[in-house]
């Protein structure tokens, strides 16, 4: 009962955050507000600003692991820099985090502050991979940490003009999601599921949360499809949207993938299935 009482609080105070921030221009913020809330509020505020000139700020989301989050990021990233946008792409895997080796980047932040995106063949990364100077040491942080790493990537960070940044969320519905929602001021999210039910379940609670929060959903891609689409399907009708992309079960993206090697670029049969997505986010 108890923790049923400090979840319900904890999402109303954030529909309280996107309610105010939303109708900011037309009512004051009235001033019975917890600090806490009005902190928010203001750091919501800043980052908008701050992020005034990337056009749209996409997430690549389930609450399920492994289902292909990175794999779709990654591939959407540079099949819109194919079609002349520019783009960013943000890992917000805090923790545990795989674009860098994806793309096969081994370069490291320097001192440098803010932090500078690295470009990696016209699209601008970061992640905090690029912070530890060996991929098998572990990220042990716990919640405020993590929160205070993603508003480094949005506070403290020269993304530059970008047309799309596109985001590579954590699996779970926890500390990282939800700093996200809360910061960002999201165009939505792609949400990924596999053909399998219990991967579906997982992603339809990612899509639920989104929903409660205020968040819009795009569309649902399948990954590692046996082109039943039956995964994709589930999620699209618990969730009533789209979907946008089935992407066939292909081996060539563990060997490529592993190798830091982007399929999108090396593979047209792959590069068809992430044009018919990308045409669906930009259309
Ligand atoms: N269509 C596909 N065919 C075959 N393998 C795939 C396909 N899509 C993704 N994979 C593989 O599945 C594995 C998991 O993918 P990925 O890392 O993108 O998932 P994730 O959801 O980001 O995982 P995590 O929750 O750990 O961040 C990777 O080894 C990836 O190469
Ligand atoms: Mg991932």
């Amino acid at each position: 009962m108890c923790l049923l009482h400090i979840l319900s609080t904890g999402s109303i105070l954030i529909s309280m955050i996107s309610m105010v921030d939303e109708t900011q221009n037309e009512q004051p913020v009235p001033n019975v507000m917890h600090p806490s809330i009005l902190k928010v509020i203001e750091q919501r505020k800043a980052i908008k600003e701050k992020l005034s000139n990337i056009k749209h700020k996409i997430g690549v989301y389930s609450a399920k692991g492994g289902v292909g989050k990175t794999t779709v990021s990654v591939n959407l990233a540079y099949t819109l820099k194919s079609l002349g946008y520019k783009v960013g792409l943000l890992d917000a895997d805090v923790d545990c985090p795989n674009i860098t080796m994806f793309l096969g980047i081994n370069e490291m932040f320097s001192d440098e502050y803010p932090l500078k995106p690295v470009d990696k063949d016209g699209v601008k990364v970061l992640s905090t991979a690029m912070f530890v100077d060996d991929a098998r040491k572990p990220i042990i942080w716990r919640g405020p940490m993590i929160g205070k790493m993603i508003r480094e990537f949005f506070e403290n960070t020269e993304w530059g003009d970008l047309d799309y940044l596109i985001i590579d969320l954590s699996p779970g519905t926890s500390d990282s999601p939800l700093s996200i929602i809360q910061l960002l001021d999201l165009d939505g999210f792609i949400l990924v599921t596999t053909p399998q039910h219990i991967a579906s379940i997982n992603t339809i609670r990612s899509g639920m949360m989104a929903k409660r929060l205020g968040v819009a959903l795009l569309g649902v891609v399948e990954t590692m499809s046996d082109g039943s689409k039956r995964g994709a399907n589930e999620v699209a009708e618990a969730m009533n949207c789209e979907v946008i992309g089935t992407v066939g079960f292909s081996r060539k993206f563990n060997e490529l993938s592993d190798k830091g090697v982007v399929p999108v670029n090396q593979d047209d049969e792959i590069k068809e299935e992430f044009l018919r997505i990308s045409k669906k986010i930009t259309g």
